[in-house]
């Protein structure tokens, strides 16, 4: 269950900048009685055949791709302005239709971010097609980091660690490593998944560096409660899918009773802050039903929030 006092502290806010574009999520069109009693011609039977495709193959491959920004307190000057691509929850496999796994690699290939998170469940369960998270994965062209979700575990997590890995990808579990972005080093830490037990935030910091400005990777939303106080972490989670099926006041407290109080979008607690992705897979496009809660691919800037100005004697 929830920490109360960590509800009550917890803040929700749609992030500054926010524009999302949709990716093939067209509307449905609207059917007149006149149009409908037209399609008794058969050109026109035929014409409505392919237009229901078309939304088929739309919904199959559509995404909502979102552009917050976030303030980080200390953040290097040449990170200001950083991009990331943050892609989760792919569940590759029947849940998930390829189309929509390639048509989101696509998407960050085009805009090129400085580097691409990864945080987790690849996969849902056994006998689902391991080898097309490498195969899928394998096709993005920006420098990507990983951590590991619940399902990774409940599967195979030594095999997908191995064929990401394989591609380039590092994996973090509880540990951290130094990347290279715009010429200066920004340490990236991986909170192992919490849904699963493998979360160690003691271990994910061993040997970071502490005034440095961090981001961190975590499955598990509620990981947030568990970092550092006051360090100014920035941190990037899936898991919720943004409640699968969202209807506002239910969805949430229904979520809330299982522990994850962090939803969708952008949270601040106890000194860091947080931003849970909705995820690409599980739903629309298979028979799993999505609401209010379509998949995403977030483009996230990183803005500079200067140090305080030490004030003259
Ligand atoms: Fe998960």
């Amino acid at each position: 269950m929830p920490d109360d006092a960590s509800q009550q502290t917890a803040q929700h806010a749609a992030p500054a900048g926010s524009q999302p574009r949709r990716h093939g999520l067209g509307r449905r069109p609207f059917l007149t009685g006149l149009a409908a009693a037209a399609l008794a011609a058969p050109g026109l039977r035929a014409q409505r055949r392919d237009e229901r495709q078309r939304e088929r193959d739309e919904e199959a491959s559509g995404f909502e791709l979102t552009t917050p920004e976030l303030a980080v307190a200390g953040l290097d000057e040449a990170h200001d302005g950083l991009v990331i691509g943050h892609l989760t929850d792919i569940h590759i496999g029947p849940r998930t239709p390829d189309q929509r796994v390639l048509a989101a690699v696509d998407a960050l290939n085009a805009a090129r971010p400085d580097i691409v998170f990864l945080t987790g469940d690849y996969i849902t369960r056994k006998g689902d097609p391991l080898e097309r998270i490498p195969d899928l994965l394998g096709r993005l062209q920006v420098p990507a980091v990983a951590v590991l979700g619940n399902h990774d575990h409940w599967t195979d997590a030594a095999t997908i660690t191995r064929d990401l890995e394989r591609i380039g990808i590092a994996v973090l579990r509880n540990r951290h490593t130094v990347v290279q972005v715009r010429g200066r080093a920004l340490a990236v830490v991986g909170v192992d998944d919490a849904v699963s037990g493998h979360d160690d935030v003691a271990d994910a910091f061993k040997g970071v560096a502490r005034h440095a400005p961090r981001l961190v990777l975590a499955h598990s939303p509620p990981t947030l409660d568990a970092l550092p106080p006051d360090a100014g972490l920035a941190c990037f989670s899936g898991h919720t899918h943004g409640g699968q099926i969202f209807v506002a006041g239910v969805t949430d407290a229904f979520f809330s009773r299982a522990g994850q109080h962090y939803l969708r979008g952008h949270y601040r607690h106890q000194g860091n802050q947080l931003y849970v992705s909705r995820g690409l897979g599980f739903g629309k496009g298979s028979t799993l039903p999505r609401m209010n809660a379509d998949p995403e691919v977030a483009l996230i800037t990183l803005r500079r929030l200067s140090p305080p100005v030490a004030r003259q004697a």
